[in-house]
C-alpha cells in the first residue's frame, strides 16, 4: 500500500518530459522486481552465503563502499570487508600473535572493533581508533582468548548502527588445542556453519534503509530468505545476532531440542540441553542440533518471538517501539533441507567441554554500580549510563591492571538492554536476585539486562594497561550506544595511582586529556577537595574548588608548557603533571 503511493507519487512529479518518464519506468521496472523477488524469496530458495574463511598470522581487510545484489538485478549500495557485504570469517589460533592490514577506502572514517577479544587498547579498534579515509591501521596483538566465536566490526561513534547496517560486521573464530580435542563438529561449511542474524528494511528502490531499528526482512549471512544444505547428523551453528535492535528466540519447527554448547566467550562446562534460546544484539551461542533422522526432510529453524514478551525489543506484535510485521510474530529464519551425511560425521557430543576458572570474591577489589537509563528530549530518548550521556573525552572509570571487579548493572528503563564491556569477558553472578542459570554462568561480554532488573557479574580485568586509550562498556542496541549509553574505562598500571592517589583519603584520580588543549579534566569522589595549578616553577597560576564528580578546568590562557595539579583535602594533597600544548 505505501509502496503503491510511493509509485503515484512519483509519477505525478516525474510526468513531465521523457527523460523523466523513462526515470519513472526503471523505478517502477525496479519496483515490481523488488517486490516479486521479495515475494518468491518466502520460499527459501536462496542458498545460504557461508562466507570464506582467513587464515594465518597475516590478515588483510580492505574497507569499501560497494553494491550488492540482496535481491538479483538490483543493486544494493553496501560497505564491506574484502568484498561487498560483510567480511570474510577470519580464523584465529589462540596464543598466536596476528597482524592484521586493515585499508579504510571508504569515503569516511571507521574503526574494526574486536568483539569480545581481550587485546590492548591501542588495538581494540574502539571510537578512539579512528581509521580515517585512505588511511590504514595496522594493529598486531596475541591471541589470549580460547576457542569461542566473536566478530569484529565497525565502532565509530555516531556512526555504528549505520556502518553495520550496510555491512561493516563479520565473524572471527577462535581455535585452540583443546577445543581441537573434544567430540564435537567442526568443519568448517560441512558440520560447523556461521548464522549470521540481521534484519533489515529495504525502500522500493532496494536501498537499505539505515533508520529502520527493526527491520522487515531477516537476513543470514546477508541472504534473504536462505535454505542450507544440512548433513543427517550432528551440526553445529555458531549464532551471532549483528542486527541493530532486534532479538532473537531461536529453536526448530518441530520444538526439537538442541544443545548448546558455548556463550559468547567459549564453551560451557557441559552441554546444555533447550528448544529455545535467546540471542541479543552483540551476543554469540554454539549450538549442536542433531540431524541424523532427518535425512530428505525439510526443517525450518523458527525465530519464536511471541514468546518473548513485554520489553524484548522485536517481541511487541505490530507496533514494539519500531514498527515491524516480524515483531511478536513466529517466523521462519532459514530451512534446513537435510542431505546426507558426511564423510567424518561426528556421532557424540563430549560431555565435559572445558573447566571455567570463576574469579573468587576474595580477590574482588572494587564494586561498580551503573545504571542504564533514558531521559525523553523533544520526541527522542537520551540514552545514559548514570545519567550521563558518552562524551568522547570523559573518562568515566579507572581500573587497575590485573584486578577483579564486581559490576552491578541497574536497568532503570522499559526495555531490556544488551549491556557489553570491552577488554575481556565476565562471569555472571546473580540476574534479578537469583543465581545465573547454567547458560548464563558460561563465559559473556554481553548480558541481556531486563526491564527493571539488576544484575552482578564479576570480572578479571587483563593484566596489560594504557593510561590514554580508554575500552568501552555500552548498550549493544546499536542505536543506543551511538545515541549515549556508552561509557569508557582505561586499564592502568597500579603504579600509576599511586603517584595520583590521596594518601589518606585512598582515592585515585587521573588527568585527562593529557596533553591538553582547552579543558583538563579529571574525577573525584570526595566533598571539600581543592585544585590548584602550579607551573614548574612553584608559582601558582590558578586555583578553586573541586565539585564531586567530572571536574573540568579551562587551560586555554595557560602559556605551552609543564604544570602540576594538585587536589587536596585536610587528610593530604595529590600531585599530577600534565602539558599544556
Ligand atoms: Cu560489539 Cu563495543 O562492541
Ligand atoms: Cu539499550
Amino acid at each position: 500500500m505505501i509502496k503503491e503511493l510511493h509509485c503515484r507519487k512519483n509519477l505525478r512529479i516525474y510526468y513531465r518530459g521523457n527523460y523523466k518518464l523513462r526515470f519513472v519506468k526503471k523505478q517502477l521496472t525496479l519496483l515490481a522486481l523488488f517486490i516479486s523477488v521479495i515475494a518468491s524469496s518466502q520460499q527459501f530458495q536462496n542458498p545460504l552465503y557461508i562466507p570464506d574463511t582467513l587464515m594465518g598470522k597475516n590478515f588483510q581487510l580492505f574497507i569499501s563502499d560497494s553494491s550488492h545484489q540482496f535481491i538479483p538485478g538490483v543493486n544494493t549500495s553496501t560497505m564491506g570487508y574484502n568484498g561487498s557485504y560483510m567480511g570474510p570469517i577470519l580464523i584465529f589460533e589462540k596464543n598466536a600473535t596476528v597482524n592484521i592490514s586493515v585499508v579504510n577506502a571508504l569515503n569516511e572514517g571507521t574503526t574494526v572493533h574486536w568483539h569480545g577479544m581481550e587485546v590492548e587498547a591501542n588495538v581494540d579498534g574502539g571510537p578512539h581508533n579512528i581509521i580515517d579515509d585512505s588511511s590504514s591501521w595496522f594493529p598486531s596483538f596475541k591471541v589470549r582468548d580460547n576457542a569461542a566465536t566473536m566478530w569484529y566490526h565497525s565502532h565509530l561513534h555516531k556512526q555504528t548502527q549505520r556502518q553495520v547496517n550496510m555491512g561493516l560486521a563479520g565473524m572471527i573464530i577462535i581455535r585452540d588445542s583443546s577445543s581441537k580435542q573434544l567430540s564435537i563438529p567442526s568443519e568448517y561449511g560441512k558440520d560447523d556453519f556461521p548464522i549470521i542474524l540481521q534484519d533489515k528494511t529495504f525502500d522500493s528502490l532496494g536501498q537499505i534503509n539505515n533508520d529502520a531499528l527493526l527491520g522487515d526482512t531477516f537476513l543470514i549471512n546477508g541472504t534473504l530468505s536462505p535454505y542450507l544444505n544440512t548433513p543427517a547428523q550432528n551440526v553445529r551453528f555458531r549464532l551471532l545476532n549483528a542486527s541493530i535492535q532486534r532479538i532473537y528466540n531461536i529453536g526448530f519447527e518441530d520444538n526439537r531440542d538442541f544443545q548448546v554448547i558455548a556463550t559468547d566467550n567459549g564453551f560451557l562446562e557441559s552441554p546444555v540441553k533447550v528448544n529455545r534460546l535467546m540471542i541479543a544484539s552483540g551476543e554469540r551461542y554454539e549450538i549442536v542440533a542433531d540431524f541424523t533422522n532427518d535425512l530428505s526432510d525439510t526443517l525450518a529453524l523458527v525465530n519464536y518471538s511471541s514468546e518473548m514478551g513485554y520489553g524484548f525489543l522485536g517481541g511487541i506484535p505490530g507496533g514494539d517501539v519500531y514498527p515491524s510485521p516480524l515483531n511478536g510474530v513466529d517466523k521462519d529464519l532459514m530451512k534446513l533441507r537435510i542431505t546426507a551425511p558426511t564423510a567424518n560425521k561426528v556421532d557424540s557430543i563430549s560431555t565435559v567441554l572445558t573447566t571455567h576458572v570463576i574469579p573468587s570474591m576474595s580477590s574482588v577489589s572494587r564494586e561498580r554500580y551503573k545504571k542504564l537509563g533514558g531521559k525523553a528530549q523533544g520526541g527522542n530518548i537520551i540514552w545514559n549510563i548514570n545519567n550521563t550521556s558518552f562524551s568522547m573525552s570523559v573518562i568515566n572509570d579507572t581500573v587497575i591492571s590485573g584486578s577483579t571487579e564486581i559490576w552491578e548493572i541497574r536497568n532503570s528503563t522499559h526495555f531490556v538492554h544488551p549491556f557489553h564491556i570491552h577488554s575481556g569477558h565476565f562471569f555472571l553472578i546473580e540476574n534479578d536476585s537469583m543465581p545465573p542459570t547454567v547458560i548464563e554462568s558460561g563465559k559473556k561480554d554481553v548480558i541481556l539486562v531486563r526491564p527493571n532488573t539488576t544484575v552482578k557479574f564479576i570480572m578479571e580485568f587483563p593484566d596489560f594497561h594504557d593510561a590514554q586509550i580508554p575500552y568501552m562498556y555500552h548498550c549493544h542496541m546499536l542505536d543506543h550506544e551511538d545515541g549515549g549509553m556508552m561509557a569508557q574505562f582505561i586499564i592502568v598500571d597500579s603504579s600509576y595511582l599511586m603517584s595520583t592517589r590521596f594518601p589518606e583519603a585512598n582515592e585515585s584520580i587521573n588527568v585527562w586529556p593529557n596533553p591538553v588543549d582547552g579543558f583538563v579534566r579529571f574525577e573525584i569522589e570526595l566533598a571539600d577537595a581543592k585544585w590548584q595549578i602550579h607551573d614548574l616553577k612553584g608559582r601558582l597560576i590558578t586555583k578553586g574548588d573541586c565539585r564531586n564528580g567530572v571536574n573540568q578546568i579551562e587551560t586555554t590562557k595557560l602559556f605551552s608548557g609543564s604544570y602540576i595539579l594538585s587536589i587536596s583535602t585536610d587528610k593530604g594533597t595529590s600531585r599530577t603533571r600534565f602539558i599544556k600544548i
